[in-house]
């Protein structure tokens, strides 16, 4: 599939079920369209973030790039929030407000890449590139993480950055999966953090008592 063909399904998706959640009444019907939301919008920012923008920005003009940097700290954001609405439930008083705020980000990051990222990066290659690039991101999709990770790297190591039609497909995949595995070790690594927190808390811990 064409790259930005793909990234427009996602888009008109997303902004279905948003639409869907406005006019959702039933708590449970908002708590189950946000997990979608959550879901669908994870995996979109994690293929661009390590397929598509680093494709992009190989191909692009260098004046061209602040764009692509602007897209990524969009991304920043509406990942943080994605972050927090995961732990709340339509119940929070804040979770309508949350939801609303994060689709007036999200609108406003589509609308520019639509009008103008994807104007340049039409401009910087052509069709079979961006069939090509198309297939690499449809890999990606399979192997991309569901959930948000605002502290994961956003873009993929420089050795998994492959210019369009050189092993890319296998890049893509290689690229989602480190990052499906740097996700897991950062949430071990902080519930143990948050474990041995909770034992100083209360008076549990396992470090050495001051001798003076
Ligand atoms: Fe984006
Ligand atoms: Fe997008």
């Amino acid at each position: 599939m064409h790259a930005l063909t793909l990234l427009k399904n996602d888009h008109r998706k997303v902004e279905a079920l948003f639409k869907a959640f406005e006019n959702a009444d039933a708590r449970a019907k908002k708590a189950s369209l946000v997990k979608q939301i959550i879901q669908e919008l994870s995996i979109h920012a994690a293929v661009e973030e390590q397929v598509f923008y680093p494709a992009i920005r190989e191909a692009m003009a260098d004046s061209d790039e602040d764009m692509v940097l602007e897209a990524l700290e969009e991304h920043h954001i509406v990942k943080w929030v994605l972050s927090e609405l995961e732990k709340m439930t339509p119940a929070d008083e804040r979770f309508d407000a949350k939801v609303k705020v994060l689709c007036e980000n999200v609108d406003h990051h589509v609308k520019e890449e639509e009008r103008e990222l994807f104007k340049k990066v039409r401009k910087a290659l052509d069709t079979k590139k961006l069939n090509e690039l198309g297939r690499a991101m449809e890999a990606a999709k399979k192997v991309a993480p569901k959930r948000p990770n605002p502290r994961a790297p956003d873009t993929p190591p420089a050795r998994l950055v492959a210019p369009i039609g050189a092993g890319l497909v296998d890049r893509a995949r290689k690229a989602m999966r480190d990052l499906v595995k740097t996700s897991a070790k950062q949430k071990t690594a902080r519930r143990g953090a948050a474990g041995r927190g909770k034992a100083t808390a209360t008076g549990k811990s396992h470090r050495p008592r001051a001798t003076h």
